[in-house]
């Protein structure tokens, strides 16, 4: 398997720091060995998705079923971590514009309660329904109890009703075993997916909440987990030098204790701006902390951006570059981006941009990211490299370990808990009293 890149020469903090802030993390790296085989009972259960057989076999089992039904649409009904991820490996593997090339089954995410976003989801999917054709709903939330998921589903299932006697064969509810939802959909016969309960939204993507949506979109859900699993063996590797998890917290720890508390993952790729967007879901909610985990308010966190190569070059980079000296970046890029394109040779077009004549366009961004990079070197702007090998599920899986595994490490840097999230709860709170009256 080829792997993914580590480089960090311009992180402008001396190997030597790195490495002795590094050693601080080698407690929770043996907490994290320890947890390892011993199923769902820790706080850091998600390590554990990769090796469960048996959750594979009965999403496999599942989606073996639902495509019996032939679905034309797919729409996954849930927010924050319980979609971000699926989202972020549908577009990386996928593409973006994936929905317009035709494909078998066409995917749509109902997240929000935008009325613009469900009116066009029921105004695309309803057709489809009059002709008989058929799709699915994936309802998604650990909780079970989320106000703008339930919302979203209610409407949705009320749509399917109107079409479909058997409707109940055309849902599926992914939750938590001891879920009112869980419940609701084993008393109406839906079918159900258990997220286990240690294992939070943002570290959810291997378990069903990831698993099943994008087995059925035909993505090599095993070679997902075979990647976050052979990344997951190299982030708990005692030897720190070799653990990339580690050495990412400490240089983004070290940045931080110096004032630069904003992490910029600067993906040169479009097809990974969504995966930007999980990343942001996961450095924000695991680390932006008011109290340590001995009960200080310390109300710490690093601020996740997230930026597209080249295209906000365009937009951020004259911040970036003549702006505060705030940021670590991270320049996350393709070895083996995709499909060979050049540019064509043509009588009179040559003066317009000398130099890209008969160029790919791989060779151009390349030229551009290395450019971007030496004006951060001469500028002494700080930044780490990420090279995957291509955008296969296990280049995918791995960079999304990796991510994990580095914010639970940043978390005990940070002393704070990386696994819960008491400030969204308050806002679901206060939500769910107004709407109650
Ligand atoms: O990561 C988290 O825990 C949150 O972002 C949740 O995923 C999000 O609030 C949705 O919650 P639920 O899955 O319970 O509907």
């Amino acid at each position: 398997m080829d792997k993914l890149e580590l480089s960090y020469e311009d992180a402008l903090i001396p190997k030597d720091q790195i490495l002795e802030t590094a050693e601080k993390l080698r407690p929770e790296i043996r907490n994290m060995r320890n947890a390892i085989s011993r199923g769902y009972d820790d706080d850091r259960a998600s390590i554990n998705l990769p090796d469960d057989d048996e959750m594979l076999s009965t999403v496999k089992s599942v989606i073996e079923e639902k495509l019996t039904l032939e679905p034309e649409y797919l729409i996954v009904i849930g927010i924050g971590g319980s979609n971000l991820g699926t989202i972020a490996i549908q577009e990386a593997i996928l593409g973006k514009l994936y929905n317009l090339l035709a494909p078998p089954i066409k995917v749509l995410y109902a997240d929000t309660v935008d009325s613009s976003l469900i009116g066009n989801i029921i105004r695309i999917v309803e057709p489809t329904l009059r002709r008989d054709g058929n799709i699915l709903l994936n309802v998604v939330s650990k909780s079970g109890i989320t106000t703008e998921t339930i919302a979203d589903f209610r409407i949705l299932l009320d749509l399917l009703r109107k079409y479909k006697k058997e409707y109940r064969d055309y849902i599926v509810a992914t939750c938590n075993r001891d879920s009112k939802l869980w419940s609701l959909a084993l008393n109406e016969g839906f079918t159900a997916l258990e997220i286990p309960l240690k294992v939070g939204g943002r570290y959810s993507v291997f378990s069903p909440v990831g698993l099943f949506p994008l087995g059925l979109l035909g993505i090599r859900i095993e070679d997902l987990l075979k990647g976050a699993k052979e990344m997951r063996e190299a982030c708990i590797d005692m030897e720190l030098e070799r653990n990339p998890a580690a050495i990412i917290a400490s240089i983004q720890f070290a940045h931080y204790k110096e004032g630069k508390n904003i992490s910029d993952l600067f993906f040169f790729s479009t097809d990974l701006e969504s995966m930007g967007k999980w990343c942001r879901q996961l450095i924000a909610e695991s680390l932006g902390k008011e109290f340590s985990r001995d009960g200080r308010r310390v109300n710490v966190g690093i601020t996740p951006t997230v930026s597209v190569g080249s295209t906000d070059l365009h937009s951020v980079a004259q911040l970036y570059l003549g702006g505060p000296y705030d940021k670590l970046i991270s320049f996350i890029s393709i070895r083996k981006p995709g499909p060979h394109l050049y540019v064509p040779r043509m009588d009179g077009y040559s003066d317009l941009v000398p130099g890209i004549d008969g160029r790919s366009l791989e060779e151009i961004m390349s030229a551009i990211l290395e450019g971007t990079k030496e004006a951060f070197r001469k500028d002494k702007r700080p930044f780490i490299e990420i090279s995957l090998p291509d955008k296969s599920e296990c280049s995918i899986g791995q960079f999304m370990q990796l991510k994990m595994i580095e914010t639970m490490y940043l978390g005990h840097l940070l002393n704070v808990n990386p696994f819960d999230q008491p400030d969204v709860e308050k806002y679901k709170r206060e939500d769910r009293r107004i709407l109650r009256g």
